[in-house]
């Protein structure tokens, strides 16, 4: 497998400053962050950034943001435990240590020309955001665009003014629903799996990228390969617990593949029959 080309050692850890923090939900947080060199991270869409806290520990985190926005790039942290905690317990100013960024992102090149069809699933959206804000930035490189978003309740929707802007583009097709609605709810409620029968698509020319929690992959998979996509053209982004992030430890592999070095991003037709994949 080819290797990320790194401007600096994968190993040296780069002073990062917090410009800008806020709540998302209850248990996500959002974070505005620049090197402290003043470089860009120089990232891909779907790569991910070791994050650090000095004696607390690291932790890979996505990358949230398009490679189109400069000068800083945005990251959004669940609240899991020791460093994910401390991470959250971090404001404005304050300072951590960024190495990365790490993995292989998604194939932007490939994907050019072609139709998509994004479908994210709860913190999914995070790692999906940093690929469709790129698309929109460099919309007249794409086909059509379709965007399928599930999460458990409205609470729990991530970036929604961003969202809101998506859903108002009349070059984007953007569908979302919510497992259980409350009383303010207006859209759809069910799995995100109800919206894909419903979705017209080219299958020739159309790649599909999935991102949400383990459990979604399986039934949003049958769902589009019903729509008869090709296994090739199915992308997905895994998670696996990582240490060193570079392709030493073993921590995240997944029989021949290194998760933190030949994904996270992999298409179906890689990991299809790998039990520990999916
Ligand atoms: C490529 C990649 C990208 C990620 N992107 C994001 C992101 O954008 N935002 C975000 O909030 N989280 C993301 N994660 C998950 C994040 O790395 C873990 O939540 C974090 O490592 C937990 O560290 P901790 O020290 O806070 O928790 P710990 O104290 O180490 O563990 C707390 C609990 O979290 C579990 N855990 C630890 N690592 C993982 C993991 N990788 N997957 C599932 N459970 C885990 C542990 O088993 C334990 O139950 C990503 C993980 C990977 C591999
Ligand atoms: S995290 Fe060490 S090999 Fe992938």
């Amino acid at each position: 497998m080819k290797k990320t080309k790194l401007s600096h050692s994968e190993y040296q850890v780069r002073p990062a400053k917090i410009i800008r923090t806020r709540m998302m939900t209850q248990s996500e947080k959002y974070f505005e962050i620049a090197l402290s060199e003043g470089d860009s991270l120089e990232h891909d869409p779907g790569q991910f950034v070791m994050v650090s806290i000095p004696k607390v520990g690291e932790a890979p985190i996505s990358i949230s943001s398009s490679p189109t926005k400069r000068g800083a790039f945005e990251l959004v942290v669940r609240k899991a435990g020791r460093l994910t905690g401390a991470l959250h317990g971090l404001e404005e100013g304050d300072a951590l240590g960024i190495r990365g960024p790490f993995g292989k992102g998604f194939p932007v090149q490939i994907l050019e020309g072609n139709d998509l069809i994004f479908v994210a699933g709860g913190l999914g959206l995070v790692p999906l955001r940093s690929l469709i804000n790129f698309v929109i930035d460099n919309r007249r490189d794409f086909g059509k665009v379709t965007i399928l978003l599930g999460c458990k309740t409205p609470k729990d929707l991530l970036f929604s003014d961003e969202l809101d802007g998506w859903s108002k583009r009349l070059d984007l097709a953007f569908n979302c629903t919510v497992d259980k609605s409350d009383e303010d709810w207006k859209g759809n409620v069910g799995l995100i799996t109800s919206l894909i029968p419903g979705v017209t698509l080219d299958t020739d020319r159309t790649f599909a990228v999935v991102v949400g929690p383990p459990v979604m992959y399986k039934f949003v998979l049958i769902e589009l390969l019903k729509k008869n996509i090709p296994e090739r053209q199915i992308l997905v982004s895994l998670e696996r617990h990582m240490k060193c992030g570079v392709g030493k430890c073993g921590h995240c592999q997944i029989q021949n593949y290194y998760c933190c070095q030949d994904g996270p991003v992999f298409t179906y037709e890689q990991i299809k029959g790998k039990k520990e994949a999916l």
